[in-house]
């Protein structure tokens, strides 16, 4: 907790430690509430750096004993986290012994308890609060580790690497011994203690190696754990075959915990898991939360080279890892679909997943990039690094590596990434070194340019311009580039961006492409990288004025400023024969359609949507050549987040006055549509988790959503038979959702059935509780959803102190139900300021994620900034504040 004000850590301050450690032996004494830890390390001095003190941090700790080669240190500097030691010579063996409270600990940063077992989290910075240590990620150190327990309430002992002996101690105490041959750097260490069981598997590595793969559960969850194994194996084999890396250990484990801030951790060789990405079964699982099992499984398992093997040197190259770990679990879940999909079907399940992740960057990057947290991929400084594990550097971060992708082309990327390993591996590095290594192996390819996509923040806008000339049968296309201002970066320069580009000729198919000077037409699909503030590129040989298709599979994280009409915009979606740009044209249109009828609505008027757009979203839905997925993701009308981004100023009510009239009409105008294809895109037979069942599941919850919208007895009454016959979560949640969102008279009869059958069940509450704070309010007269919310709170499931808890009740409202959040009496802002200092009090890291719903209050209208400005102030204000909640209302308030 901070004293005063949280101090800003710079990237230009990086310098490397005078000493580091090169083994480490760590001794536990587990204890609920005081375990010892006993660390006894091997410190060398850095003849790489200038001389100075051993530098060790610490904190939420007590400290027993400290020796440096046996004695008691002379030269010894201590403040409230910091401790340097002076010591002569080259080599020194310090030991510290120290006491720390892991019930206590209810941050999930350090060491903490969850269910009675222990568990360790430390990335970024929670090994300090396990010991004493240089605790920054370019000390790279072995580590054995020692630990003890009383063998009834934890018989399960695991540390990272090869466990060595394992034993009996008196006192109904046990213990295990485990050593890691790879050096890592401290955010990697992880330990459990606890009664758990394993499902196991053995595979052998491409090039002949035995491994055992473990993943660790509660045993009441064993049934729901084969997902989690297959997707490991799948993860091992695709790493295999399209990087060539290989499982370096000798056993695997991924351990499920109930508590845990975020979604998964990569410790080496025994990852730890939120129990929601790793538990999957028909019966509480959604077709989505298989999909997400499989691919934070495989972000995890390829940590392991992009991450671990290969570390970052400072927290400022996050995105080193997870931009590139990111990019490599988009690019596995894409295969994985494709293969399943079949030869005719994978550039659609391709296409399907790239729409999925655009819809991510657009709902949650986009709009941090526009607001006061905005920062480069690689950030200048932070206040509390905990802050920046971003949507910016998580998922800008992949698509930055997938621009160098497309620029260097498959085979140039993969002797990149080979030159990068034999480089650097074993090495802590940065994203210079990654950048240099692409280019190098790519015969000096010039990346200095590519660069500023790592300075640089804020999404850059590109526009373009088109002139056919009939008489030359020629087409030039003018592409513009440039990107706003964003806090201490008033100007920016132009960016590498690579524009994939397809002229569309008046019969709705592509027209050749020749580039003027080329001897003949080449594909119809091009790549152009703008490197300009303006730029042109001129076509030839085409015989009529093109419709032209920009950014086709999306090729850069930028937002196309270009003015369609309605009638090109149905065209495109009618034509385009690149499947992102098609359910992109159809996305466009909705947000034209929508902001008019909100613009409308906020004037006091109810309009329409235009009869052409019903038709052009009508003859997608209904195109039986399309793919069930790709026409589900298609019928989604833009989120709800998306849009409020590009209305100015953003007026949540207004824009819920818009969704809901929409969702009405196309539920009303097409309603026998819907009801034939709720009933052709039923699957018969038992539920298994593919793809292809996959997406004609989600179409049919789909249809189910609009019927129910409509709010007609007929359509409310098919909600509601789907409730009570489905087979599977998929079919049994996506009928409550459409309740839910409904003016069914039955919805809060189906949530206390499904409260009922899933009492006991933490992760299915989860999405019962999410289910209900995300509830719009489809009659004017029914009460707002912050009652229930409320009421929720209550509910004897319910728990401040379990983020996934917390996510589902209080993120949805926070995050993902504008309207009723941003009520006009007020009454959402004044319990978010509540709850985000009840959370500070807690547990900071989940209390900062809460407390960025609002960082974005100064697009919003005049009467809704005047309401959330007191509430950031009494927030900024509170005693006790954490550096993690004051960075971000702080930054807020500007
Ligand atoms: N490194 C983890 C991942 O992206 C995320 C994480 C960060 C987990 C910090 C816990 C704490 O896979
Ligand atoms: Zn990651």
């Amino acid at each position: 907790m901070k004293t005063e004000h949280a101090p800003t850590i710079a990237r230009a301050d990086y310098r490397p430690l005078s000493w580091t450690v090169e083994r480490i032996d760590l001794h536990f004494q587990l204890d609920p509430t005081a375990t010892v830890v006993t660390n006894r390390m091997v410190c060398v001095r850095n003849p790489a750096a200038e001389p100075g003190p051993i530098r060790l941090w610490g904190e939420a700790q007590e400290r027993l004993a400290l020796t440096v080669d046996g004695a008691v240190p002379q030269g010894l500097r201590e403040n409230a986290t910091l401790l340097e030691i002076d010591v002569e010579g080259e080599r020194a063996v310090v030991e510290i012994r120290s006491r720390i409270d892991p019930k206590a600990n209810t941050t999930l940063s350090g060491l903490y308890l969850s269910s009675g077992g222990f568990f360790t989290q430390c990335e970024a910075e929670g090994f300090r609060r396990i010991t004493w240590f240089p605790d920054r990620p370019d000390v790279m150190a072995r580590y054995t580790v020692t630990l003890e327990a009383d063998r009834a309430s934890c018989p399960v002992l695991l540390s990272n690497g090869n466990l060595l002996e394992t034993g009996e101690l008196p006192g109904g105490r046990h213990y295990a011994r485990w050593e890691d041959p790879f050096p890592k750097p401290s955010y990697l260490f992880a330990l459990v203690a606890a009664d758990l069981v394993a499902l196991e598997r053995e595979v052998e590595t491409a090039s002949g190696r035995k491994v055992l793969l473990q993943v660790w559960v509660a045993a009441a969850d064993i049934d729901r754990v084969e997902h989690a194994m297959d997707s490991l194996v799948h993860s091992m084999r695709w790493d295999e075959e399209t990087f060539g890396l290989e499982l370096d250990l000798d056993r695997f484990m991924i351990v499920a915990v109930a508590d845990f801030n975020m979604g998964a951790m990569e410790n080496k060789g025994l990852n730890i898991f939120n129990t929601k990405f790793v538990l999957a079964k028909p019966d509480t699982a959604t077709d989505i939360d298989y999909e997400n099992v499989e691919s934070v499984v495989a972000h995890e398992y390829f940590h392991n080279w992009t991450g671990n093997r290969v570390t970052c040197r400072d927290w400022f190259q996050l995105t080193l890892k997870e931009g590139l770990t990111v990019f490599r679990d988009q690019q596995f879940s894409a295969d994985m679909l494709a293969r399943a999909a079949g030869p005719e079907g994978a550039a659609s399940a391709r296409a399907v997943k790239r729409i999925d992740d655009v819809r991510v960057l657009r709902a949650a990057q986009f709009p941090e990039d526009a607001g006061p947290m905005a920062h480069p991929i690689r950030p200048d400084s932070y206040q509390e690094i905990n802050n920046f594990y971003t949507a910016t550097v998580y998922e800008k971060g992949a698509e930055v590596i997938r621009m160098l992708h497309t620029l260097l082309g498959p085979e140039g990327f993969r002797n990149g990434m080979d030159l990068y390993f034999s480089y650097h591996d074993g090495q802590a590095v940065t994203c210079d070194d990654f950048v240099e290594a692409m280019s190098e192996a790519n015969n000096g390819f010039d990346l200095d340019q590519f660069m500023r996509w790592y300075s640089q923040a804020g999404t850059p806008r590109v526009g373009a311009r088109g002139e056919w000339n009939a008489a030359d049968a020629s087409y030039t296309l003018t592409l513009t580039q440039h990107t706003p201002p964003t806090p201490g970066q008033d100007d920016k320069l132009p960016l590498v961006i690579p524009v994939a580009v397809g002229l569309i000729g008046p019969d709705g198919k592509d027209m050749p492409l020749q580039f003027d000077g080329e001897k003949q037409a080449g594909p119809t699909t091009r790549l152009l990288t703008l490197t300009e503030a303006e730029q042109r590129f001129r076509f030839i040989g085409l015989a009529a004025e093109p419709v032209p298709s920009l950014l086709r599979g999306f090729s850069a994280p930028v937002i196309l400023d270009v003015e369609e009409n309605d009638a090109r915009l149905g065209f495109r979606m009618a034509h385009d024969a690149d499947p992102c740009n098609r359910w992109d044209a159809a996305q466009r249109y909705a947000e034209r359609v929508i902001l008019a009828l909100a613009r409308a609505h906020a004037e006091g008027r109810v309009e329409q949507a235009p009869a052409a757009f019903v038709a052009a979203f009508r003859a997608l839905l209904t195109d039986a050549t399309l793919d069930p997925a790709f026409r589900a993701q298609a019928a989604a009308l833009p989120g709800e987040a998306y849009l409020l981004e590009r209305m100015a100023p953003a007026d949540p009510a207004a824009l819920r006055a818009a969704l809901i009239g929409l969702m009405r009409e196309l539920g009303e105008s097409l309603a026998a549509d819907w009801l034939a294809l709720f009933e052709s895109m039923q699957v018969p037979g038992p539920y298994r988790y593919h793809p292809a069942d996959a997406g004609r599941r989600a179409l049919a919850n789909l249809a189910l959503r609009y019927l129910a919208a409509a709010g007609d007895a007929a359509g409310l009454g098919h909600a509601q038979a789907a409730f009570e016959r489905a087979g599977n979560m998929t079919e049994r949640f996506g009928a409550l959702a459409a309740l839910v969102q409904s003016t069914s008279p039955a919805r809060d009869a189906a949530l206390a059935a499904f409260q009922a059958r899933y009492r006991d069940d933490a992760l299915v509450l989860d999405k019962w509780f999410a289910l209900q704070a995300g509830a719009w309010r489809w009659q004017a007269d029914s009460a707002p959803t912050l009652e229930r919310v409320r009421a929720l709170m209550n509910d004897a499931a319910f728990s401040l102190a379990n983020p996934n808890k917390v996510y589902a009740l209080l993120g949805t409202f926070f995050r993902a139900n504008a309207a009723e959040f941003h009520a006009a009496d007020g009454s959402g802002h004044a319990f978010w300021a509540d709850q985000v200092i009840a959370l500070n009090a807690k547990n900071p890291q989940v209390a900062a994620r809460m407390a960025r719903a609002l960082e974005n209050w100064k697009r919003y209208t005049p009467a809704l900034q005047a309401s959330i400005r007191p509430q950031l102030e009494r927030v900024l204000a509170a005693a006790g504040l954490s550096p993690d909640v004051e960075e971000v209302v702080g930054k807020a308030l500007g």
